[in-house]
């Protein structure tokens, strides 16, 4: 296998020299392109949208949408008075106020778009669902964030229990004939008849913005809280790492409830004043060639699973399209493998750049910039102000070509500010030294490459997705047939891994394949489609700790026919 490092591919980027960059580089230049610099106020959708609708890029096309029904462009001006217009419907009927939790669950729309820009422009944090999320799920988070808003489709409100979320005041549904009442309002007419001029509510810096939420390995998702201030990073790495430059056309594959399609699907895009295409509907390969051909797409942002898919599409496909355009690629979210990386080279000559970050993390951290040798296999090296380092449990820096934790120095401008009424578990981040411990073990070779090996934790990643265990199999356990389970991440080739369950029955279940399949469904039903485990296999008991805790290491040795390891704290 040809693991040589790729050259760089001579170009004019953002970042022409990392180590130079690197020794003279401080935030605080970056910092001079908001208007905080100016006035100590800040606004993420001003600086996102507004302030390129009051330059020479107002006319240009600021958002390309396409999904299976609709086809529309919106400009950078156009962007501006419609995400007015939301601001003011969400502050007119449902009193959003600056620190409010707007919830925003539907598929992708330029409405959904205009709901988060606009709520941002309020001052309000805003909590993007993925639309595959059920009742269980959803509520999970409404509850927790203490959501005030939420603005839904008619379709999606049945897994909304509003009666039992007494902080919820507000429904905005975005669909057709839409009957209003005390909780319920019509997002498109009251959009239709809203102001167009708002005045912008001026933050902070530091004021809450994002609230995602993700899965660890224990205990029920966690809301991540992300800061305005997170722009400074998220501008910088669209252009030195995304590279975009005035005449690119952007698309990130990403849907806005995972932190890929907010970050690079939303802000930093918008804040480089880039054309953006937002593309719904479901993953077919043909569309996606089609999409990367109609649009133009001069830079890509997508995920391995997904490069996995279209590679076992075939190359055939892929000659049937024009992507002549297309001049920079770039995955995130899982390994890359260096398989992909040779079949990018094959069917659009293009190197592919692995992107390592976190919905913790709020922006990139470790990439292969375009001016960078790639080293196959290598996640690439830690951006310009940020200290990336390999260290033990205590905080001891290892030295070159030791796995260990992957760890990053506090105080990077994007880094999460908060865990949504946790800070237990928000301190649990951090080792002595201020090193910010990812979860992710690695190691850093003596050029300063960073090489992913796996999770510390449970958490599991299934086709870019992130899912802890213990909300699985909690959600397992609530059905009538059912006394144990324990989940684990089964390497996939194409997925990275698949969600596996080891089910003990209760008494009086026959261990039956139509068994199996209820149980999917229940748990398909009850989380979200992403989340069922794809394999069950039933088992009479499931390997516990004495003080009655899964062991799903264990689990894990079992499916990989591995050694088990240190088995003393089993209970029997
Ligand atoms: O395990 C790492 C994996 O994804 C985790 C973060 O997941 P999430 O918060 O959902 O964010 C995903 C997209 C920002 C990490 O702890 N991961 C992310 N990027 C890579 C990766 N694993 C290997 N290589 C990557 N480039």
């Amino acid at each position: 296998m040809d693991l040589q490092a790729l050259p760089v591919v001579q170009g004019k980027y953002n970042l022409e020299n990392y180590e130079d960059t690197c020794a003279n580089f401080d935030w605080s230049d970056t910092e001079k392109q908001f208007s905080w610099y100016e006035t100590g106020r800040v606004n993420m959708a001003y600086e996102a949208i507004d302030r390129h609708a009051e330059s020479f890029r107002k006319n240009k096309v600021a958002l390309y949408f396409r999904d299976d029904n609709r086809e529309e462009k919106y400009t950078f001006r156009e962007m501006k008075l419609l995400t007015n217009k939301a601001a003011n419907a969400l502050k007119t009927h449902g009193n959003v106020e600056k620190g409010d939790r707007v919830f925003i669950f539907m598929p992708r729309s330029p409405e959904l778009y205009f709901a988060i820009l606009g709520s941002i422009k309020l001052g309000a944090i805003v909590g993007p669902l993925f639309e595959a999320f059920m009742e269980g799920a959803v509520k999970d988070r409404l509850e927790d964030s203490e959501a005030k808003a939420l603005v839904t489709t008619p379709e999606l409100l049945e897994r909304v229990p509003v009666e039992e979320l007494p902080n919820l005041k507000s429904v905005f549904l975005v669909g057709k004939d839409i009957e209003e009442s005390d909780t319920i309002i019509d997002f498109n007419k009251r959009m239709a008849e809203a102001d167009r001029n708002l005045e912008i509510e001026w933050v902070d810096r530091e004021d809450g913005l994002i609230l995602h939420y993700t899965s660890g390995s224990t205990g029920r998702p966690k809301g991540v809280l992300h800061v305005h201030n997170a722009m400074i990073q998220q501008y910088q790495t669209a252009r030195w790492v995304l590279d975009l430059q005035e005449e690119d056309v952007y698309w990130c594959t990403a849907d806005p409830g995972w932190v890929t399609g907010t970050s690079y699907g939303i802000f930093g895009p918008w804040l480089a004043g880039a054309s953006n295409v937002i593309v719904g509907g479901r993953f077919k390969p043909e569309t996606w060639y089609q999409t990367l051909e109609d649009f133009g797409v001069t830079v890509w942002y997508s995920a391995p699973t997904a490069f996995r898919m279209l590679m076992s599409a075939g190359d055939e496909l892929v000659k049937q399209f024009d992507l002549s355009e297309l001049r920079h690629v770039m995955s995130v979210g899982e390994p890359l493998n260096p398989e992909v990386i040779r079949w990018g080279l094959k069917v659009f000559n293009k190197r592919i750049h692995d992107t390592w970050w976190m919905t913790e993390t709020g922006a990139q951290l470790i990439v292969n910039f375009p001016c960078l040798e790639i080293k196959p296999g290598s996640m690439g090296k830690p951006i310009p102000g940020v200290e990336a380092a390999i260290v033990d449990d205590q905080g001891n820096i290892l030295p070159p070509n030791r796995m260990g934790n992957l760890a990053i120095k506090k105080g990077w401008p994007s880094m999460m500010r908060e865990i949504w009424n946790n800070q237990a578990k928000y301190d649990s981040y951090f080792l002595p030294g201020g090193w910010y411990v990812s979860g992710d073990s690695a190691y850093m070779d003596e050029d300063g490459y960073f090489f992913f090996q796996g999770r510390v934790d449970d958490v599991i990643m299934t086709s870019g997705e992130r899912v802890g265990p213990f909300e699985v199999e909690s959600k397992i356990l609530e059905h009538p047939a059912v006394a144990e389970a324990g989940v684990i991440g089964k390497p996939d080739p194409v997925r990275g891994e698949i969600i596996k369950a080891f089910v003990a029955l209760l008494e009086g279940n026959e261990p039956t394949d139509e068994l199996k399949e209820d149980i999917r469904q229940f748990v398909k039903k009850g989380l979200a489609a992403h989340a069922a485990p794809r394999e069950i296999e039933f088992r009479d008991k499931l390997p516990k700790t004495r003080s009655g805790k899964i062991m799903r290491r264990v689990l894990k040795a079992w499916e990989l026919d591995l050694p088990t390891g240190d088995l003393s704290t089993m209970e029997d």
